[in-house]
């Protein structure tokens, strides 16, 4: 979960490059500052030497820093914005870490499970520490790898060498760069469990956590597989694995373009990218499906033959992806009959769950770096299951590592709540039930084709939603000194109640807790008091009639008791009038698909709270875009 680049050009005089190190990666680590901003520093190689800076808190600390006590000229250098897990976000802990007396400099992403026996070990030998990071103890051990083993010669592999021996020690899951004084125009890096990217450029290359790290030089990318290293010249690009042996890479274009990784005029990528959710649901669904309404789902590399056979889905995620899986189950299992599951990816594993090759294991991430999901996609593997990955980062390890991939076309989703990705989930989820749904024969498939047609109808809907956003944005700027929000749903609106909370929490850092509506009466009613804002979601009246009206009776006990009540219900609907101090509607949809809706008042609403107190929405505080750590 940290931000991670490297970058190696030629000397300036060799060719017309007007690029430089320092330029390149600050530019880089601006881009990346979303996976993690608590502390960030850079490396250069120059005149024989290692020159780095480093600071903690955001990157424009250590902007600060260098306009004071500048870096000298460099082509070669590496750079990282860090969320903090060993030790904490502290000028010492941040970014990189030195040894070999200075002259070598790494960065790190991830956790060395077994830094405490490798610090104790280099202890031994007469090292010395000055941070409490396992990073530290990396920087460490591949100094001593380099200077005492292998004679801090380059004729025998040099750097590159060292980090195939340190990272046959190392454990746990971690992206390293490494420079080095004795190599200036090399930048060695290795991946386990943890992200890396290689930018491939004309007379330079790139290393990134992910493509926006270089996405403004070059958009040719290669993707690293697990335990592998790769060594960055200006001209070349080498891959093995961690015991020398060559590798290869796979090449795919970046199709993300500089402008739409920016905010697009709005004040904060969160605003930009809750009304990039129109294109977002139309292009998670552009080219699935023929006129005849028949799914081709081109990623679904899995045999249609055991598909077939499937008897349980368990769905593996965490967060808002999570309750993305809560609302894509009401709907698979309606239109599949297969059980599904939806198990938070961190409790997953340690619960002996059933699993067995006739288990379909879907993950849900948007950055497909969580590590609690990934260990547990790979828990599932283990026990004979087959998976598929919905994900919103191509190249991510968590479709990488899955038997099949069904992109959400998103596009980039930089602010750390997320938000478009979440309707992208959710239609990509359903996408996934109409496949199996027609290749089971579970449905007509006439049928299939009005759900799709309805799904091709929510984009504009959603933009309806955010035509009138004012009426829900001056509620959000009303509310800003509330201390605690409820929000009720039932069915579908359930999983969407626990997701406007967690928005509220993650934005203005105020309680907020999600119910289902049958819930109340067993326990949280107790919380009701005069004027305890409570949002309802409410089904549309043309569904199941006992859904509507007993979720109409939960607004009427807690309007009883004093509540402020905010009504989320379908245009039409006059029932809920009565009971609601505000309604919001949305515009007429198959309840199933519901969720797509009532999901957007809810997020522009903690938006327009949280802008309200003067908090930075798109990058909240103890929060990072991918946990990759467990
Ligand atoms: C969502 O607003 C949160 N930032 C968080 O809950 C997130 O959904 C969760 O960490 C899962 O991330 P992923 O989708 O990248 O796996």
């Amino acid at each position: 979960m940290c931000g991670i680049v490297g970058y190696v050009g030629h000397s300036t005089g060799q060719v017309n490059i007007e690029h430089k190190a320092l330029d390149v990666v600050l530019e880089g680590l601006r881009r990346l500052e979303y996976r993690g901003y608590d502390s960030a520093g850079i490396a250069v190689v120059a005149d024989g030497a290692i020159e780095s800076r480093k600071k903690s808190g955001k990157l424009s600390n250590l902007i600060g820093e260098l306009e004071g006590n500048p870096l000298p000229e460099s082509m070669t250098g590496i750079g990282h914005t860090r969320w903090a897990t060993h030790g904490g976000p502290t000028d010492q802990n941040a970014h990189p870490h030195l040894s070999d007396g200075g002259k070598l400099a790494l960065i790190h992403n991830g956790i060395i499970e077994n830094f405490a026996e490798l610090k104790l070990e280099l202890l031994n030998e007469g090292v010395t520490f000055i941070s409490e990071t396992d990073t530290e103890v990396a920087a460490a051990l591949l100094g001593h790898i380099y200077r005492n083993q292998l004679g801090g010669d380059n004729s025998n592999g040099g750097l590159t060498k060292a980090m195939q021996l340190a990272c046959q020690r190392l454990e746990g899951a971690f992206t390293l760069l490494a420079v080095h004084a004795d190599q200036p125009d090399v930048v060695v890096a290795a991946r386990r469990n943890s992200p890396l990217v290689v930018g491939l450029g004309e007379g330079e290359n790139f290393l990134g956590s992910d493509v926006s790290g270089f996405i403004d030089y070059t958009r040719r990318a290669v993707e690293l597989g697990q335990d592998q290293i790769v060594t960055i010249t200006a001209d070349s690009v080498e891959i093995t694995d961690f015991f020398g042996a060559p590798a290869e890479g796979k090449e795919y274009h970046v199709d993300w373009d500089p402008a739409s990784a920016e905010k697009g005029g709005y004040p904060s990528f969160m605003e930009k990218e809750i009304h990039d959710q129109p294109d977002a649901v139309a292009q998670t669904l552009l080219g699935r499906s023929d006129l005849e309404g028949k799914l081709t789902l081109d990623e679904m590399r899995i045999d249609p033959e055991l598909l077939k056979h499937i008897n349980k889905i368990i769905v593996l995620a965490c967060g808002t992806s999570a309750y993305a899986g809560q609302v894509a189950k009401y709907a698979i299992e309606r239109w599949c009959r297969i059980a599904t599951e939806v198990e938070l990816s961190h409790e997953f594993r340690y619960r002996d769950p059933i699993v067995d090759e006739n288990t379909l294991v879907v993950s849900i991430s948007q950055s497909g770096e969580t590590m609690d999901t990934l260990m547990a996609v790979r828990y599932a593997k283990e026990q004979g299951a087959k998976t598929i990955s919905i994900c919103n980062t191509n190249g991510s390890t968590i479709p990488r590592e899955s038997d099949a991939v069904l992109y959400t076309h998103a596009g980039p989703e930089i602010a750390v709540a997320s938000t478009k990705a979440f309707l992208a989930q959710i239609t990509a989820a359903y996408l996934l039930g109409l496949y199996l749904a027609q290749l089971r024969g579970n449905m007509f498939q006439g049928e299939i084709k009005d759900v799709l047609a309805d799904l091709g109808k929510i984009p504009a809907k959603i933009q309806e939603i955010l035509d009138h956003e004012d009426r829900i944005k001056d509620l959000g700027v009303e509310m800003a000194n509330a201390k605690s929000v409820l929000f009720l749903g039932r069915h579908v609106g359930f999983p969407v109640a626990m997701e406007g909370a967690l928005k509220l929490k993650e934005l203005a850092y105020i309680h907020a807790e999600g119910f289902a509506a049958g819930e109340l009466k067993h326990g949280p009613i107790a919380l009701i008091e005069e004027g305890q804002p409570v949002f309802v979601i409410v089904p549309s009246p043309r569904g199941r009639d006992s859904l509507h009206a007993k979720v109409v009776s939960n607004i009427q006990e807690v309007r009883a008791r004093g509540a402020k009540t905010i009504v989320i219900a379908e245009e039409g609907d006059e029932a809920v009038k009565a009971y609601a101090e505000h309604v919001f509607y949305i515009p007429p949809t198959p309840t199933l698909l519901a969720p797509l809706l009532s999901t957007v008042p809810l997020q522009i609403f903690a938006l327009a709270l949280a802008s309200a107190k003067g908090y930075d929405v798109d990058q909240p505080r103890n929060l990072a875009k991918s946990v990759t750590v467990e």
